[in-house]
């Protein structure tokens, strides 16, 4: 076949399913908001967010905590900078741009530009700390059982290379103090690190984590917080949580590109948690292979090495802006407005809420189960019967479906997912 006409009908057939067909080329202009209130019942305004994503409407997106879609704003902001880079074949890679974008990430995180280096994803963070510090055989690192793997392997590597020890606490569902409690009980004088996740991939539970960044500091523990499922799902701020370095990634709730992250380390912390990769824009000034000498950049920059792809950073920023200007206050009452309804509607039917049973413990992800059925079996039902995009948590033997809400969801959406779960409880019957 003529190759151009092979390309036309693959990239055709491909772009049909996906319904990238529709996908404008030029961007569809968000007028600027600029974070005032705004209700999460202002359907008007919502759907007006809903249009900004080119995310298909055959089936309904549930799995932001997986992968978030971009929306206009980043995408167009992603194109525009490949094809003018592309144009010039230069990496685009300027200060300026950095500047920008770090700046509109930390706005956005509640922390300065200088404290953020800009990664691949929350897993690159998790392992630029952990073999950072400066850990012997026998220091103790307190962590749960509920970790996603990225704050798992990291650790027991560490634990296996360089003979630390890892111990562990199972997560309460029924109360914040209670998770205190048992991080206290296993603090010993060999503890040094407390390694935790702001919010539950497999039950979307929200760590008490100002007081336990209190208890770290009493205790003098470094505190590390996996922020993967929370930056963009609800107003974060670094500073008040008090940990000493906290990672996430673009590509969740921030809704930005694919492959992109973000590396808190608290400015303290820069001269403690050491760069173990480093290379071009890890220094500063002068170096020299023959004194010795060099200097790494006294910003959380010197964790940045190499060439990167300088359109998911811009792209990535656009994402920070989009939020900001919708406003993270407005994104997480809408986000957990719909999460509080569905988890009523799921609980009415009789199904078993596997999230925190407390309210400062909830989040925008709600993990379930339907009695008498297997985790599996419930999620192809959905996914084949009601094009519900969920996804499946097997994480610390759970086995459940997890649901995860974004800005771009709607109250009728969560009415389809009932009446979806009520369907297939019926037909089961
Ligand atoms: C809590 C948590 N940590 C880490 C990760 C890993 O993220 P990434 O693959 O972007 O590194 C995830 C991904 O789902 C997560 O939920």
């Amino acid at each position: 076949m003529h190759r151009r006409r092979f390309l036309q009908t693959t990239l055709g057939g491909f772009a049909g399913i996906a319904g990238l067909n529709a996908l404008p080329l030029r961007t569809r202009r968000w007028p600027a908001h600029g974070g005032k209130p705004v209700s999460p019942e202002d359907t008007a305004f919502w759907q007006q967010v809903r249009n900004q994503f080119p995310l298909t409407r055959k089936r309904i997106y549930l799995n932001t905590g997986g992968l978030g879609p971009s929306p206009y704003p980043v995408i167009d902001t992603v194109r525009r900078k490949t094809d003018t880079l592309e144009r010039i074949s230069e990496s685009g890679h300027t200060h300026a741009l950095w500047q920008e974008v770090k700046s509109s990430c930390a706005r956005l995180l509640g922390c300065s530009p200088e404290e953020l280096a800009l990664t691949r994803n929350t897993t690159e963070g998790i392992n630029i700390v952990c073999h950072g510090l400066p850990l012997e055989a026998g220091d103790e690192v307190i962590t749960s059982t509920h970790e996603h793997v990225g704050n798992t392997l990291a650790w027991l590597l560490r634990q296996k290379k360089d003979g630390i020890r890892i111990r562990t606490f199972e997560p309460s569902m029924l109360s914040a103090q209670e998770n205190v409690q048992r991080i206290e009980k296993l603090i010993t004088p060999r503890t040094r690190v407390l390694s935790l996740m702001h919010v539950s991939t497999a039950t979307g539970h929200v760590l008490p984590l100002r007081t336990i960044g209190e208890l770290a500091k009493q205790h003098k523990l470094w505190f590390f917080v996996d922020g993967a499922q929370a930056a963009g799902m609800l107003p974060v701020d670094l500073a008040e949580i008090g940990c000493h370095a906290w990672a996430t990634s673009g590509h969740k709730w921030l809704l930005g590109p694919k492959g992109t992250g973000l590396l808190y380390v608290r400015k303290d912390m820069l001269d403690t948690i050491s760069a173990q990769w480093i290379g071009a824009y890890s220094n500063s000034g002068t170096f020299d292979i023959r004194t010795g000498e060099f200097h790494l950049h006294p910003s959380a920059q010197r964790y940045e090495y190499g060439t990167v792809n300088t359109a998911l950073v811009a792209g990535l920023g656009a994402a920070a802006r989009f939020l900001l200007d919708i406003g993270p206050e407005n994104i997480w009452r809408h986000n957990l407005a719909l999460a509080n309804k569905l988890r009523a509607g799921l609980r009415e039917l009789g199904c078993e809420d596997l999230s925190a049973q407390y309210p400062e413990g909830s989040s925008a992800m709600v993990t379930f189960r339907v009695p008498g059925m297997a985790r599996a079996e419930v999620q192809n039902l959905l996914a084949s019967k009601y094009k519900l995009r969920t996804r499946g948590v097997y994480e610390g033997g759970l086995d459940g479906v997890r649901i995860s809400l974004h800005l771009f969801n709607s109250f009728e959406e969560i009415d389809r997912i009932i009446e979806a779960v009520a369907a297939i409880k019926k037909h089961r019957k």
